[in-house]
């Protein structure tokens, strides 16, 4: 079922042009047998949700230097928090991440569950970020689909379904996709192609590692891609 060929590409282009990011362990590190703490990649993927990584990027920073764990962060008041949070919006994520780093504190003993399902207990953890924490901070190979990753698989397979009905499809490909070997670089390397070649207006098709794979662009519509049901 899976292609290796182009998860391949993908893992190659991404030891490459990795973007830097203050919660990501390179990919000569990861190779290395270096994992990140899964509570820096939850946080830092809570706070991307609805916010830029430029944006997020020093929020990250001083979330981190007054809360380096867990439960730094469990016994922190929630007027701190929310005071460190303001800014970033969408309140409610800052409020579910008490709740979570509460629970991790109280019911795990201040480790987070080791695996996805585990992970999708916690009260405030949805599938999204359970995935990317299962994926970054595991390896273990869980599906990450956020809307860059939708964009890339709309492209490469011609999806013409439009958006959301198109979502359940969009996710089957990127789990079809998604390699046994190296899933957590293989999450990020996705999300940075949708970030920096794959973007919604003028991808940058001429530089895109998989281009040679991408149905969209074999017919000339990736910038229609994907489609949206019209208003
Ligand atoms: N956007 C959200 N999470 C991301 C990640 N882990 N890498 C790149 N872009 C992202």
């Amino acid at each position: 079922m899976r292609d290796a060929g182009l998860s391949d590409l993908l893992l190659e282009w991404y030891d490459r042009e990795a973007r830097v990011m203050p919660w990501r362990v390179s990919p000569k590190a990861r190779r290395a047998g270096i994992l990140p703490d899964p509570y820096r990649i939850w946080l830092s993927e809570v706070m991307l949700q609805q916010t830029t990584v430029a944006a997020v990027k020093d929020y990250y920073r001083r979330f981190t230097a007054r809360w380096p764990g867990v439960a730094d962060l469990a016994a922190a008041r929630d007027a701190d928090v929310m005071a460190e949070w303001a800014g970033l919006g969408y309140y409610a994520r800052a409020r579910n991440l008490l709740k979570a780093a509460r629970a991790v504190v109280a019911d795990h003993g201040g480790v987070f569950p080791g695996t996805r399902d585990g992970l999708l207990r916690l009260p405030g953890i949805g599938p999204y970020t359970a995935s990317a924490v299962a994926a970054i901070a595991y390896d273990e190979p869980a599906t990450v689909v956020d809307g860059n990753v939708e964009r890339v698989m709309a492209r490469l397979f011609a999806v013409q379904t439009p958006m959301p009905l198109a979502k359940p499809d969009l996710t089957a490909l990127a789990a079809s996709l998604t390699p046994d070997q190296r899933p957590g670089d293989y999450a990020q390397a996705v999300m940075d192609l949708g970030a920096t070649i794959c973007t919604p207006r003028n991808p940058a098709c001429g530089i895109c590692p998989v281009v040679q794979a991408c149905v969209a662009r074999r017919q000339g519509i990736q910038a229609e891609l994907p489609r949206k049901v019209p208003k």
